[in-house]
């Protein structure tokens, strides 16, 4: 391991913002938090709104700072990519932010049902060919089911077409509540890359030019998330971007956003669809 990599795994051992469980205290059992994060982590009994595969923690801590009446988890294995966003928090004593350490897989270990308000995956990897790894897989959405609140809200925010439509097929076949979606929320908007975020900045970015006259903006501010969420978390869809997104974004890529319940009775089916439709170029 580099000495970078050492000099951040013991910062983080001092972050206590940062929670990094042992496998023994998450493999097949209960984790004591389970069920406590209001009381034991926050101190009070507000929304809790968790990002899954956070990487550094830039949505996690941005979307914190906008909304302090929410707290937020950043989840992620890497513990040299938390470092970044844990430090933040540290350092800025920021009382709505969390950061936990764990595979997502254990994450039902990890909180309890109901617990969960909202769930943000930005950027997952596609997993192609492996749908057990899928973040959106009916076996992850039956881990979520277990502690997200009914009626609470997944987001799915990715470059990638293929996890994109296969989301989008299972919440279809499943019949489960579509409450918006976009394969281009940038659409032809100009400077779409932002100079800086909230986080960074301490100012909230303005809005691309052309964005707001664009066909996908008006159609997110027209959709059900509009009416359940409000005009600001439309505008921060626009106005916060992950450390990937920006990449992506740079390099001319449309980012695609979906946001569904996943409210279900009984088990979730696969989705019968045509992935081949969707694989990038390079994997047909
Ligand atoms: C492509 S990065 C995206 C990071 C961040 N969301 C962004 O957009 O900048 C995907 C992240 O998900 C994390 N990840 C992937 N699978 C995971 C798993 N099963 N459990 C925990 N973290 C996972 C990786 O460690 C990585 O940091």
């Amino acid at each position: 391991m580099g000495k970078d990599k050492i000099r951040k795994f013991k910062e983080n051992e001092t972050f206590s913002c940062l929670i990094q469980p042992r496998t023994d205290e998450v493999f097949g059992k209960d984790h004591p938090l389970k069920g406590h994060w209001g009381d034991k982590v926050f101190g009070n009994d507000r929304p809790i709104v968790v990002e899954l595969g956070c990487g550094k923690g830039e949505y996690t801590i941005d979307l914190a700072l906008r909304n302090p009446g929410c707290n937020y988890i950043g989840v992620d294995i890497k513990g040299a990519r938390l470092w970044k966003g844990a430090k933040y928090a540290h350092e800025h004593q920021l009382p709505n932010v969390a950061f936990l350490r764990t595979r997502i897989e254990f994450i039902g270990s990890l909180f309890g049902p109901g617990e969960i308000s909202e769930i943000w995956i930005t950027f997952a990897d596609p997993q192609i060919g492996r749908e057990k790894k899928r973040l959106t897989s009916p076996l992850f959405l039956s881990r979520y089911r277990c502690f997200l609140k009914r009626e609470g809200i997944v987001h799915l925010k990715t470059d990638s077409r293929y996890l994109h439509e296969y989301t989008h097929e299972i919440a279809r076949q499943n019949g489960l509540e579509i409450l918006a979606c976009s394969t281009d929320i940038y659409g032809k908007a100009a400077a779409k890359v932002l100079a800086g975020s909230f986080f960074e900045n301490g100012a909230v970015p303005a809005m691309a030019d052309g964005l707001e006259d664009s066909g996908a903006y008006r159609h997110l501010l027209s959709s059900p998330l509009a009416s359940v969420c409000g005009k600001d978390a439309v505008d921060a869809l626009f106005q916060v971007q992950t450390f990937y997104e920006s990449q992506y974004l740079a390099q001319g890529i449309p980012i695609t956003y979906l946001a569904f319940r996943i409210d279900h009775d009984g088990e979730y089916i696969c989705p019968d669809w045509e992935p081949d439709r969707w694989l990038p170029a390079g994997n047909q």
